[in-house]
């Protein structure tokens, strides 16, 4: 964790209110607890918005607090077995750009071109270290704007 941690010594600079709202079901309640902990080792408010346990839970329940938490300022992060209910659910609010992320360009991109609020990750998918490694890349990059700015706007004409 300590080669992460030294890249961010200040999460005030960053392209949020430097808090982070976390959420998962059953499948991203261990992630979600170990990638708490380092956001908070980082230097970020960190609220927790569930599941406080493994026990088997749905995980449409887990989005809507984090979505509240996002609209306020927050960066969002969201985690199920494979990121991919989260991350339906997440797109379906406006002003939310949930990025489900599989590596660090992936989440390189969701920053600086999408503009992403929400980083999505699966459990199930990724192991600790590479999601570790995602969530330090989607923090430390920033969007690009220029053309993106109107691509982005386009993506938030869209929604409920
Ligand atoms: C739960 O078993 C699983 O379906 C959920 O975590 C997620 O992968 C849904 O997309």
């Amino acid at each position: 964790m300590e080669k992460f941690s030294a890249t961010i010594m200040n999460a005030s600079h960053l392209p949020s209110n430097g808090t982070l709202a976390f959420s998962s079901d059953h499948g991203g309640y261990d992630l979600k607890e170990f990638l708490k902990k380092a956001a908070s080792d980082w230097g970020y408010t960190t609220i927790d918005c569930g599941t406080h346990s493994p026990d088997s839970v749905d995980y449409p329940d887990y989005i809507e607090p984090v979505v509240k938490e996002v609209l306020k300022g927050a960066l969002g992060v969201m985690i199920c077995g494979s990121g991919i209910g989260m991350s339906i659910g997440a797109n379906r609010f406006k002003g939310i750009r949930a990025a489900l992320c599989m590596n660090n360009h992936m989440a390189q991109l969701a920053r600086t071109h999408n503009n992403a609020n929400v980083l999505v990750l699966g459990e199930r998918l990724m192991g600790k270290e590479e999601s570790l490694s995602c969530l330090d890349t989607f923090l430390n990059n920033t969007f690009e704007e220029g053309r993106h700015t109107r691509r982005v706007e386009k993506l938030d004409e869209f929604g409920c």
